[in-house]
């Protein structure tokens, strides 16, 4: 820098101390001519102005900034709260839609009030609609100088030296000139709150264990746990809570973003204000309600809460000419989710028998709508959950227990089936009996078992058991096993309770009888495409695709047999080391005595360990499984498996990983797909994974993978990779 350069700096920083020494004065005269004069000398717009300015040019320069400022006093949050701010534009709400006639109503609202036509293609925006707080920013050249809370709409509270604390708000923008209020949701992700809530519930368990009594409570919400941790005195506590922060739109601007909504998103993000994510441009009201569907569908999947969604014409100018009512812009709706948590009775609690011949407890509810689905019945895991204790024996619920006639809270995570999140005991009947779990199998009334150590209650009846030969055989035929097109549950059951009047046997008793059964009907006069759920086109598809099975890989074969604790990885590993059945099967035999060379071999394979070894060898003692092999093994053509033979994949030998939701093919069908070409697919990551298959709301496992340096590619690579 050359001298005169030099002696220009300084001329300009000095500048700015000679602007921070006036505002500063102007501010203390005001503030004394209003509080202890009681005549004020500005009105407070410009007061306003005046203090979002300095407060700006002392973030710029500390350097110049008086002992005592009266921006100091800004936000601080005195004892009795926080100071009351106006913003520069009211902060409005949102109508509400609750119907996909209410979306179409608006629609025509808005061509009503702008004089269109019908048939006039109006552009949307379509966004979700955060349940947290709602945020206003100011930024003045860039620089954050206030964030208020709603209020009123009118006033809020000014949050500045908390929200300070978030870091996905920047204080400093990459771009921006003069003025701009940011509107958007301050929020806590799911993870994040469910972390909190875990350190807050060991805090009360803490002081209760020493026997004092605590006003502390866990958090309802992230919503809850959101707006507390903003309108905190102590700022360290903000800071503590890893907030975040997405805008969604703005209030008084001093320069327009854009002439679209969806170009003025774009330029606040290109600022470097975090904007909202699932962002859609919609041509008329057929493509909100699409829009409105796609998002029931991944909401449980977002890493963070939504309530509704939210539709905004995109043409800033005729946003202009819609202007607002008192309450809400004319130019936008929210149209509501249902909620994903619902109360109702538990009528029944049912026991299904596994394949396995586990006893899961179904909870039979009283039919309610739970985040847009009808929910009739709940799992209930297990006797422990049914306790109120978790897997690790902790309390859940608050130790509070589950008896038939509750009143219980259901929720939806993922496609998954339904869940008890709590029960309301208050509303229990004082006779309402503790649930206990059967002695006997309800199926075949053999002794059940909980083994020690288990959470598990088992049917000893194995065989002997229908549950549990059915379970089996639909496992055997289902997209775990064999996969058969054609072939499912419900077929299955069918083919399982006929049986053949001559000698009456089941027309299906065990996996090998599926391959006999073409001759089986035939010898039997029976023809199945006159039988109910059958037709001749069905039939016919259904012969073929068995033919088309009876070749099957080792490793296949080995997984659709549904030995217990034997699943798809460990069957690679036992088909990749002894590469044919009859070796197989032999060293089974050897390793019979658990002890000896053929033992030590087995559980080693790929860390098998004793007790997938000890489950393989009683299955092959069953004698009932021994008949099922030799009626099914002459059946097959087993291939044998030469390592050299597969061929080499770009994916071959790799270890991957699948998280979020992938839109062209189902989590199964892509590990099915990726085990079929040599990958082996896990379900955490860790440093031995090679790749991560990451689809929208895989939140926390791509976060990993990044940290661990492991490789995250998105769905569209994916498919590239497999193609
Ligand atoms: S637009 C004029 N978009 O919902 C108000 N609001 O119920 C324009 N919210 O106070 C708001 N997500 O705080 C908009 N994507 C979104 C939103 C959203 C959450 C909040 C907002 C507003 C409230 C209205």
């Amino acid at each position: 820098m050359d001298i005169f350069e030099a002696q220009k700096q300084i001329d300009s920083e000095n500048k700015f101390k000679q602007r921070i020494d006036e505002l500063t004065r102007l501010i203390e005269e005001a503030n004394t001519a209003y509080h202890d004069n009681d005549t004020p000398i500005m009105e407070d717009s410009e007061y306003d102005q005046l203090k979002l300015e300095l407060i700006k040019l002392e973030r710029l320069y500390p350097q110049y900034k008086h002992m005592n400022s009266p921006t100091d006093k800004v936000g601080g949050g005195t004892k009795k709260g926080f100071r009351k701010v106006k913003h520069a534009q009211k902060m409005l709400s949102l109508d509400n839609a609750f119907a996909n006639e209410d979306i179409v109503e608006f629609e025509k609202r808005i061509k009503r009030f702008l004089g269109l036509e019908e048939e006039y293609v109006m552009h949307y925006v379509a966004e979700t609609k955060l349940d947290g707080l709602a945020l206003s920013l100011t930024y003045m050249d860039g620089v954050l100088v206030q964030a208020a809370t709603r209020g009123g709409g009118e006033e809020g509270e000014d949050v500045t030296n908390n929200v300070l604390t978030i870091r996905s708000i920047p204080t400093r923008l990459k771009s921006g000139l003069g003025f701009m209020e940011v509107r958007g949701e301050v929020f806590m992700e799911k993870d994040e709150f469910a972390e909190l809530n875990k350190k807050q519930k060991e805090l009360i368990k803490r002081v209760e264990d020493e026997g004092k009594k605590t006003s502390l409570k866990p958090y309802l919400n992230p919503r809850n746990a959101a707006a507390g941790s903003i309108r905190q005195l102590d700022r360290e506590i903000t800071r503590s809570r890893n907030l975040s922060f997405l805008a969604h739109g703005w209030g008084k601007l001093s320069t327009p973003l854009g002439n679209h909504l969806w170009d003025a998103m774009n330029n606040l993000e290109a600022m470097g204000i975090p904007v909202i994510k699932d962002r859609k441009v919609c041509k008329g009201s057929k493509d909100l309600v699409a829009y409105y569907e796609s998002v029931l569908h991944k909401r449980s999947d977002l890493p963070f809460d939504i309530d509704g969604v939210v539709f905004k014409v995109n043409d800033l100018s005729l946003q202009q000419r819609l202007g607002n009512s008192t309450t809400s812009p004319r130019w936008a709706i929210a149209y509501k989710l249902p909620p994903e948590k619902v109360w109702t009775t538990l009528e029944d609690i049912e026991i299904q028998v596994g394949r396995t011949g586990s006893l899961s407890p179904v909870g039979k509810l009283k039919k309610v709508m739970v985040g847009g689905v009808n929910v009739s019945s709940v799992t209930l895991h297990n006797e422990d959950f049914i306790n109120g204790f978790d897997s690790k024996g902790d309390t859940i619920r608050d130790g509070k227990d589950i008896r038939i006639g509750d009143t219980v809270e259901v929720y939806r995570s993922g496609d998954v089936i339904p869940r008890i999140a709590d029960v309301d005991i208050s509303k229990r009947k004082r006779e309402s009996p503790k649930f206990t779990f059967p002695d006997l199998c309800p199926v075949c009334n053999s002794k059940v078992v909980r083994p020690e150590g288990e959470a598990i209650h088992r049917c000893t009846g194995e065989y002997k058991c229908e549950a549990q030969v059915l379970g089996k055989l639909q496992y055997f035929v289902s997209i775990d096993g064999l996969n058969f097109d054609g072939l499912g549950t419900k077929m299955i059951t069918q083919l399982y309770h006929r049986k053949f009047e001559g000698n009456g046997q089941r027309w299906l008793e065990n996996p090998g009888d599926i391959f006999q059964l073409e001759k089986n009907l035939i010898t039997n006069n029976i023809v199945l495409a006159d039988e109910e759920h059958w037709g001749e086109r069905s039939t016919q598809e259904l012969f073929a695709e068995i033919e088309r099975k009876r070749t099957v890989s080792l490793s296949k074969l080995l997984t659709a047999l549904g030995i217990r604790h034997l699943g798809s990885k460990n069957s690679q590993h036992l088909a990749d080391h002894y590469q044919t059945w009859d070796k197989f099967s032999e060293a089974l035999s050897q390793a019979s005595s658990r002890e000896g060379e053929a033992w030590d071999e087995l559980i080693s394979i790929g860390g098998l360990g004793e007790t997938i070894a000890n489950s393989l060898i009683e299955s092959f003692q069953n004698p009932v499984f021994q008949v099922w092999l030799d009626s099914l093994i002459p059946e097959l053509v087993i291939l044998d498996l030469q390592s050299s033979d597969q061929e080499a994949t770009a994916i071959s030998g790799k270890s991957l990983v699948f998280t979020g939701k992938l839109e062209k093919m189902t989590r199964k069908e892509a590990q099915i797909k990726a085990e079929s070409l040599g990958a082996r697919v896990y379900s955490a990551v860790s440093k031995n994974i090679d790749l991560v298959i990451a689809g929208p709301g895989s939140g926390s496992k791509s976060k990993k993978a990044n940290e661990l340096g492991v490789k995250v590619i998105n769905e569209e690579d994916w498919l590239e990779l497999i193609s």
